[in-house]
């Protein structure tokens, strides 16, 4: 158990609602976590909701758009320094919806939250991607960022039935509200007691 809380910089695109449940838990001393930064990679209205959010409670944010910069190497590096700047021990990519480069990885430790069983239906499109093949039960994925798409050590699994009139956001609703919990619990122990990864499989002591 560390002395002081872990920090976390949060990535969003979108309305952030994994990230409010970041910075609900946060209020409590014994989460031991707080979220010292948060940095979109948009500013339209999806992401200026999310960002609202970690405003709202003081958090610093952040824009750092692709289009920006001559190329996504120049991308990541200046995602980089704008979470550097809030010195995180683990960063969370909740609803981010880019990869991260080499250089990104090599500087921060990152773990995401995926609205899937994984390694079943990785990248963007997850939700319509697992009702267009027909199953039966879906849920979502905390993993530790590698690399690849959605490819990283898992570190946590919930599942979610699918009803038969389920479309992708009535589905991704109903998983949203068990990620939320995932993510907040999986966040914590991982803050609170480290982790580690042997052969993809990861232990939180
Ligand atoms: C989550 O389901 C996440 O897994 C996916 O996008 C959603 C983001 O939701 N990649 P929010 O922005 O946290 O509300």
């Amino acid at each position: 158990m560390r002395n002081s809380p872990c920090r976390l910089v949060v990535l969003i695109s979108g309305a952030g609602t994994n990230l409010q449940a970041l910075l609900d838990a946060s209020r409590d001393p014994a989460y031991g976590a707080v979220v010292t930064g948060v940095v979109a990679d948009r500013a339209d209205p999806d992401a200026v909701a999310g960002l609202g959010r970690a405003e709202a409670v003081g958090v610093a944010t952040h824009v750092v758009e692709p289009r920006h910069f001559p190329d996504r190497g120049a991308w990541d590096v200046a995602l980089g320094d704008a979470v550097a700047a809030h010195d995180p021990d683990l960063v969370v990519s909740a609803g981010f919806m880019r990869l991260l480069g080499p250089t990104f990885l090599d500087r921060f430790a990152v773990v995401n939250t995926h609205p899937a069983l994984l390694p079943s239906f990785p990248g963007a499109h997850a939700v319509r991607d697992a009702l267009a093949y027909g199953v039966r039960v879906s849920g979502c994925t905390v993993h530790l960022v590698d690399g690849g798409v959605d490819t990283g050590p898992i570190v946590a699994q919930a599942s979610v039935p699918v009803w038969p009139d389920d479309d992708e956001r009535s589905l991704h609703e109903r998983i949203k509200v068990v990620e939320r919990r995932l993510l907040v619990d999986v966040v914590g122990q991982m803050a609170r007691d480290g982790w580690s990864v042997t052969d993809r499989k990861v232990s939180i002591p």
